[in-house]
């Protein structure tokens, strides 16, 4: 399924696609771990965690 930028990826720290493509961008995050520790999304719920493995594949390959 293709998400725009303003797609709410974490509803707990009210996150966009956008907003996590740049922050795994400009930090270099590789890792979910390493998103976790730097921007905290994913920490709450865990609800979030499937797309952001998703989106640290497009980035990364
Ligand atoms: S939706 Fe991201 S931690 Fe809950």
């Amino acid at each position: 399924m293709e998400m725009d930028d303003d797609f709410e990826i974490c509803h707990c720290y009210e996150v966009t696609r956008g907003e996590l493509i740049k922050a795994i961008r400009d930090k270099e995050l590789k890792t979910l771990e390493e998103v976790m520790d730097e921007t905290e999304v994913g920490t709450m719920c865990g609800g979030c965690i499937p797309d952001v493995e998703d989106i640290l594949a497009e980035i990364w390959g």
